[in-house]
Order: C-alpha cells, then sequence, then structure tokens
C-alpha cells in the first residue's frame, strides 16, 4: 500500500502538541495500570486465591456452579468461626435451599457464631438477615445478563476512545508501514473478542482462555505504541532532523 508522504512526525512536533500528547498518555498508562490492579483484585480473587487464573474467569463470567457463596464461605475462609457442628448444620439449610421454615433454628446460630462481625457497621453482608443470606445462599451464576450489557457498552466505547487518539498519536511514529497498521488495528480487534469472550464464558466457561488472550492482546499493542510514541517525541535521536 503506497501513502502520500506525511512531513509531519512525532519528533518534529510542536512542543505543544508533544506536551500535549506526553500528558494523555501518561494519564492513560497509570489509568491501565490501574485497571490491571482492579481486575487483580476483583476478578483475581474469585477463586479465592491470588493472581488471575481461568478460574477466575469463570467463576466471574459463568460463576461458581458447585455451589452458593455462603456453601463456599462456610467450606472455606468462614471454616473456622463456628464450631463443626454448627457449620454442619448450617451448610445442610444452604444445601436444602435456605428454606424459610427453619429460619427460626438458623437464625440465632448466625447471630452468635457471625454476627459479630458481620453486623451493619462493618461494611460485610449482614448474614443474620433473611434476605441477605438467603442470596448468598443461591447457587452463583456468575455475571446476569443486565452487567454484562452494562460493563460491555462502556468498557466498548471508553476502549474504543482510548484507542482512538492512542492510535491517532502513535499514528505519526516513523514505523514499517505494515506494522504500523498492524499495531493500530489489534486493540480494536482484541476490544470486541475480549468483550465477546465475557459472553461466551458466561454460557460456555471453557471460552475462558479467550478473555485471558483478549486482556493480553490490547495489553501488548499498547505497550508498543506507548513507549514508540514517548521515545519518537523525546530521544534526541528522532527530535534531530
Ligand atoms: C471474626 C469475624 C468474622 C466472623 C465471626 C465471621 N465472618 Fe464472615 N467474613 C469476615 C470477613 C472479614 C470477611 C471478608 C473476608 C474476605 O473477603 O477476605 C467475611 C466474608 C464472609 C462471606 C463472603 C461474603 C461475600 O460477599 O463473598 C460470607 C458468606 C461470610 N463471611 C459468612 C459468614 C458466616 C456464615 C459466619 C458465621 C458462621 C461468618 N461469616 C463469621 C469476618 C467474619
Amino acid at each position: 500500500m503506497i501513502e502520500p508522504k506525511c512531513d509531519l512526525t512525532l519528533g518534529t512536533l510542536p512542543l505543544t502538541y508533544r506536551f500535549l500528547f506526553t500528558g494523555f498518555l501518561l494519564v492513560i498508562g497509570l489509568g491501565l495500570c490501574m485497571a490491571g490492579a482492579q481486575i487483580m483484585l476483583t476478578h483475581g480473587m474469585a477463586d479465592g486465591k491470588p493472581g488471575l487464573s481461568m478460574n477466575d474467569i469463570v467463576y466471574s463470567y459463568y460463576g461458581n456452579r458447585s455451589g452458593s457463596k455462603l456453601e463456599a464461605a462456610l467450606t472455606g475462609k468462614m471454616k473456622d468461626k463456628a464450631p463443626a457442628e454448627v457449620n454442619f448444620t448450617l451448610i445442610k439449610w444452604v444445601r436444602d435451599g435456605a428454606p424459610v421454615a427453619e429460619w427460626d433454628k438458623v437464625r440465632p446460630l448466625l447471630e452468635k457464631n457471625c454476627g459479630t462481625c458481620h453486623d451493619a457497621e462493618s461494611g460485610l453482608p449482614e448474614v443474620t438477615k433473611l434476605d441477605v443470606v438467603t442470596s448468598l445462599a443461591e447457587v452463583d451464576h456468575g455475571a446476569s445478563i443486565s452487567t454484562l450489557t452494562r460493563v460491555s457498552h462502556i468498557h466498548l466505547f471508553g476502549i474504543g476512545f482510548i484507542f482512538m487518539f492512542v492510535g491517532a498519536i502513535f499514528g505519526l511514529a516513523e514505523f514499517n508501514q505494515f506494522w504500523k497498521l498492524v499495531l493500530i488495528s489489534t486493540p480494536f480487534a482484541f476490544l470486541v473478542l475480549d468483550v465477546a469472550s465475557w459472553w461466551l464464558t458466561k454460557f460456555w466457561p471453557g471460552c475462558a482462555w479467550i478473555t485471558m488472550i483478549g486482556g493480553m492482546g490490547y495489553s501488548l499493542a499498547a505497550m508498543v505504541m506507548f513507549a514508540t510514541s514517548f521515545a519518537q517525541m523525546w530521544l534526541p535521536r528522532w527530535t534531530k532532523k
């Protein structure tokens, strides 16, 4: 593909625009790091272990259908909070579908063993309240359709915009034409792939690996575009012409 010659490059850009672009890229770079941290803290902990794994993705979108949040807590982190026989009674109640008829029997156990921490001030779910505890006792079906449509459109709009500007800046770099086109379009392709993979994983947990690839794809493309843009705006090799 032959393109008309464009004399404007990052290295010869007026200082005003180099400042503007640098400020934008720094803020977006910081934002991407925060996004990464956020993913690690929310999805990364979905399986109870730090670090993003395939299980985290499956739990986030497909859900942990082997049991409820409450059962997971009673057999995991909250295991030592109540005596074994109380734990057993509670787990049995959860597995029976948290019947309201037995609430009077269960409630004192929760109040005695859990209420001290899970109170109104703690910010933890108030497990001594029937509506709270029944929703925790439901089998976890992962992200709901309404959550998915919400995060999907925010993600597509937001990240689409980010890569519009990141690409526009990088477009002024001196770079192999073919690879420039590849790098500029990669984030958009992977963005669609990423969002599509959430929906696929919601229904087929086997698709979780696509989410991993999607995220890595545009992080990598972003890194190359950021590094190249910074270097060519500020290193003498490109600015001295
Ligand atoms: C010593 C204080 C303490 C006691 C007692 C306690 N919890 Fe917790 N619980 C916590 C804390 C702190 C967390 C958040 C921990 C985390 O997420 O790492 C938590 C988390 C949970 C969660 C997970 C909430 C979610 O949204 O995923 C459930 C469910 C839970 N507790 C149930 C119980 C039950 C049932 C009992 C009683 C058998 C109990 N807890 C007793 C402190 C306590």
